[in-house]
């Protein structure tokens, strides 16, 4: 298939690329376009066809449930049962932006779009452009994240191009991201309210609309026996190439284990890679590839280039990968809880105490 791609340039020039990816969701093709949070790769949420062939687009399992995205916070009634008080409350505070809420679906939405739940996922995103493509679209498309299965999610349109080219109809680059993490995910069918996965919408920001939030009990450590809530969330989603571990400890620990373990691991001809702030990477002259995430507790930045650094680690044929912890400084609290989530993930869950704590 061939793969349009079309550059945004943010004016009112871009409206017929917009109308002609509206044209064709609306035929059952599938679009990539950019969000606030990462890509998405877009497709008209009430035709059952178009979500299978998201499914077939990503290599994704169809078990896993498409997040839906509305133009127009009154079309929460036009696909639910019930709207509850408290989704409301949350969609005048956080809509349109990066919070996704679980409401009790309608007959409208397919249950492959929903993974075979009745219930549905539903986002209003702030990027202009996106909010113009639903529109002209029809109002209501799916989209998980623009990536194949298994890669981290696509915080600039190249790498859209290098997972989705000759695979869907349309890709619009509106270059890189702002936030670079998805969505923050509330189940709002429970009692009390829980959230199925962090974001850039923090707990604190939640609890300060509802009276309750819980959090699922799988996001930061593995339970034996437990499976996180939200179906994507099981998946280990984000996986570099690399082998990655997160190293913990305090001060001089992390660098001083690190380049002890790279001496022991080049010696049987491994490539090691780190993940540090800005303000450590002198450090860690040992290894062979040393990428700065950020500033030490400029999450945003954090925030923003874990997806790219994992994929550049990837183009890098490193074998072992060490990242800084970058959420404990505030108790992995706000936006820390949300990247230490993706990276714990990404990481299968293997952390090494260094030390020094
Ligand atoms: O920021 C985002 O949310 C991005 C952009 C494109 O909007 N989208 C995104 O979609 O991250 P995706 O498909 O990669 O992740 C959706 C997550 C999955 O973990 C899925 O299992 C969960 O949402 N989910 C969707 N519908 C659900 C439902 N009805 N109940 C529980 N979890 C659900
Ligand atoms: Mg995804």
């Amino acid at each position: 298939m061939d793969t349009k791609v079309v550059l945004l340039r943010g004016d009112g020039e871009d409206d017929a690329a917009l109308r002609e990816a509206g044209e064709i969701l609306k035929a059952g093709g599938l679009v990539a376009f950019p969000t606030e949070t990462v890509y998405g790769l877009g497709g008209d949420a009430l035709n059952p066809d178009s979500s299978r062939k998201i499914y077939a687009a990503k290599g994704r399992p169809s078990d896993n449930p498409l997040i839906v995205h509305i133009c127009r916070q009154e079309d929460l009634y036009e696909i639910t049962r019930e709207v509850p008080e408290t989704a409301l409350r949350l969609a005048k505070r956080f809509w349109p932006g990066p919070l996704t809420m679980i409401l009790r679906k309608n007959d409208k939405v397919p249950v492959e779009t929903t993974g075979g739940l009745d219930t549905v996922a539903i986002r209003f995103p702030s990027d202009p452009a996106a909010r113009k493509m639903i529109e002209y679209a029809g109002g209501f498309v799916a989209a998980p994240s623009a990536n194949l299965s298994g890669r981290p999610s696509p915080t600039d349109c190249k790498y859209v191009i290098e997972d989705m080219r000759g695979r869907i109809d349309m890709i619009l680059d509106g270059g890189a991201v702002g936030i670079g993490l998805e969505s923050t995910i509330i189940d709002l069918t429970v009692e009390p309210p829980q959230i199925l996965r962090p974001g850039y919408v923090t707990g604190e920001m939640l609890q300060d609309i509802l009276e309750q939030v819980e959090d699922d009990p799988t996001l930061f450590s593995v339970k034996a026996g437990v499976a996180p809530r939200a179906p994507g969330m099981k998946y280990r989603h984000y996986a570099p190439k690399g082998e990655l571990v997160i190293a913990r400890g305090a001060g001089s620990a992390v660098a001083d284990y690190v380049n002890a373990r790279t001496k022991e691991l080049q010696a049987h001809g491994e490539k090691v890679g780190v993940i540090c702030v800005a303000q450590t990477a002198e450090y860690y002259g040992g290894c062979d590839v040393v990428k700065i995430i950020g500033d030490r507790g400029d999450e945003e930045a954090i925030a923003r280039h874990l997806y790219r650094i994992l994929r550049e680690f990837d183009d890098e044929n490193v074998t072992k990968i060490f990242s800084e912890d970058f959420g404990l400084e505030n108790g992995e609290k706000g936006l820390g809880q949300a990247i230490m989530n993706r990276l714990l993930k990404a990481a299968g869950h293997q952390v090494v105490d260094c030390g020094g704590l």
